[in-house]
C-alpha cells in the first residue's frame, strides 16, 4: 500500500484561521511519512485508495495538512494488539509525534463532530501500535462559537468574596448512601469549621433515597445558617448529571430553590450536555472528570487529559478536576500543572476556568498545593481530609482553614499547629505535612 506523500505541508502554509491543529503521538512500524499521510486522508478527503472524485481542489479545500513528523528515537515493542498482519510493514516500529491540520469547514462549531475528525477511525487504524491525542489548538474563528463558561476564576470568586487565598473545598463523605438531612448536617459542621465550597460526590446525583430537591432544600437552609454564623459566603455544588432530557429540569430545581453551584460529569454525560447546560445556567458549574480517565491515563492510546480539559473548558465548565498534587491519583505533579494551566491560558474570548486539586488531599498538602501550583486561584478540595479528621468534619476544615492561613502568612504549619488544636491533630493523624 503506497500513498503519495502529497499532504505534507509546512505550517507558514496553512491559513491560522482555518485549521484546528491536533498533535498526536504515535507508534507504527509503517514508513512514518506514509503513515501521517494515511491518517490525513483517513480523516478526511479519503481511505485507502483515492476514488476518483478526489480531486486535488477537494484535497486542497478540505484536506488534512500535515505540518508537523518529529521521529522519535528508540526501540518500541507492539504496545497495542492489532488484527493487521504488521510483517507487511516491515518488523521495526517507529515513534513519532505528528501535528495534522484539520479544515474546521469539514464538521464546524460542534463537539461530536471535532471528536469525530480528530480522534475518530484512525483510532482503529491497525497499522498504529500506539496513538494518543496529545493537544488540540483552535483558531479564534473557532472558539468565537462557544459561549464557554459564564463565571470562570473571577466570577466564583465573587460569588464567595474570597480573593487571597485558594478556595477550600471538600466532598460530602461518605459518597453515597445518606439521607439528605444528615448530608445537610454534614454540609452544615463543614461549613462552620471554614469550608467555602462544598459538593455532591460524583457518586451522588438524583436519587430516590436523596432527591435533588429534597436536598437542595436541606443544604441551602442549613448553609445559610452557617454563613450567618460564620459571616462567610458559601457555596454548595449539586449533582444535576442526569439523563439528557433532565438536566435542565433538575438545574430549575436547584436554582429556584436557592442553590448556587450545579456539578456535571462531563465525560459521563458527554461534552454537548456540558455546553448546552452552560449556555442554560444561572449558575456556576463545578465539572468532574470521572470516566475521563479511561481516556486519558494511557500513554498508548486515547487523550491527554490537558486536551481533554481544554475541551471541557470550550464547554463552559467553571470549575474542572485537574488531579492532585501530591495525591492519590494518577498523574504526576508536571500533568496536573498542565492540566491547571488548560484552565486559564489564553483561549481566544473564552473565560478561564478554576482549576481544582482533589485526591488524598487533607491540611498537610497545603504547602506543596501552594508551592507546585505557584499561584492561589484554585480550589483545595478534600474529602477524607475534611470528613475523616478524628475530632469530625467541622474540625476538618478548620485545619485546612488553618494550615492555608499558616501558607499564606509563610509559617511552617507544625509552627503554626503548636496553637492550633485541629491542625495539630489533623497532622498527628493524617501524617507527615508536604512542602
Ligand atoms: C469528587 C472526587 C472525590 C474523590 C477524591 C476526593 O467527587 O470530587 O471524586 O469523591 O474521592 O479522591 O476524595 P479524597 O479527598 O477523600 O481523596
Amino acid at each position: 500500500m503506497s500513498f503519495k506523500r502529497d499532504l505534507i505541508r509546512f505550517p507558514e502554509a496553512i491559513n491560522d484561521e482555518d485549521y484546528i491543529i491536533a498533535t498526536y503521538y504515535l507508534e507504527t512500524p509503517m514508513d512514518l511519512y506514509e503513515a501521517a499521510n494515511a491518517l490525513a486522508a483517513e480523516q478526511s478527503t479519503g481511505t485507502w485508495k483515492r476514488v476518483g472524485d478526489e480531486t486535488d481542489y477537494l484535497r486542497e479545500r478540505h484536506g488534512i495538512k500535515v505540518v508537523g513528523i518529529y521521529p522519535v528515537p528508540g526501540e518500541f515493542r507492539q504496545n497495542l494488539p492489532t488484527g493487521v498482519a504488521l510483517s507487511e510493514f516491515g518488523m521495526q516500529i517507529r515513534a513519532a509525534v505528528l501535528r495534522l491540520a484539520f479544515p474546521h469547514i469539514n464538521f464546524g462549531p460542534k463537539i461530536p463532530n471535532l471528536l469525530t475528525a480528530v480522534a475518530g477511525n484512525l483510532y482503529e487504524m491497525g497499522a498504529l501500535t500506539a496513538i494518543r491525542l496529545m493537544d488540540l489548538e483552535f483558531p479564534e474563528s473557532f472558539l468565537r462559537n462557544f459561549k464557554g463558561p459564564g463565571f470562570g476564576i473571577k466570577g466564583c470568586r465573587d460569588i464567595l468574596n474570597i480573593y487571597d487565598r485558594p478556595i477550600i473545598g471538600a466532598i460530602i463523605k461518605p459518597c453515597v448512601g445518606l439521607p439528605a438531612d444528615r448530608l445537610a448536617e454534614l454540609a452544615y459542621e463543614g461549613a462552620k469549621g471554614g469550608l467555602d465550597f462544598i459538593k455532591d460526590d460524583e457518586l451522588l446525583a438524583d436519587t430516590s433515597y436523596n432527591s435533588i430537591k429534597n436536598r437542595v432544600k436541606k443544604v441551602t437552609s442549613l448553609l445559610k445558617r452557617a454563613g450567618e454564623e460564620t459571616g462567610e459566603k458559601k457555596m454548595y455544588a449539586f449533582n444535576i448529571t442526569d439523563r439528557l432530557d433532565r438536566i435542565k429540569e433538575l438545574h430549575d430545581i436547584v436554582v429556584e430553590n436557592g442553590g448556587n453551584c450545579v456539578m456535571l460529569n462531563a465525560a459521563t454525560a458527554g461534552l454537548e450536555a456540558m455546553r448546552e447546560l452552560a449556555e442554560y445556567t444561572r449558575v456556576p458549574i463545578h465539572c468532574h472528570r470521572d470516566f475521563a480517565p479511561m481516556w486519558s491515563r494511557s500513554p498508548y492510546i486515547g487523550i491527554n487529559f490537558m486536551a481533554l480539559t481544554k475541551l471541557f473548558r470550550l464547554c463552559g465548565a467553571d470549575q474542572i478536576h485537574c488531579g492532585a498534587i501530591q495525591g492519590k491519583l494518577y498523574e504526576p505533579d508536571e500533568e496536573v500543572l498542565w492540566n491547571m494551566r488548560a484552565c486559564t491560558l489564553d483561549f481566544g474570548g473564552v473565560k478561564d476556568a478554576l482549576p481544582v486539586s482533589s485526591g488524598g488531599q487533607w491540611a498537610g498538602k497545603a504547602p506543596v498545593n501552594a508551592r507546585k501550583i505557584g499561584h492561589l486561584d484554585f480550589i483545595h478540595l478534600s474529602g477524607a481530609g475534611t470528613y475523616a479528621h478524628p475530632d469530625g468534619p467541622e474540625a476538618g476544615a478548620k485545619s485546612i482553614r488553618q494550615a492555608w492561613d499558616a501558607v499564606v502568612k509563610n509559617i511552617p504549619l507544625e509552627e503554626y499547629a503548636k496553637e492550633k488544636r485541629e491542625l495539630a491533630r489533623a497532622i498527628e493523624y493524617f501524617g507527615k505535612v508536604i512542602y
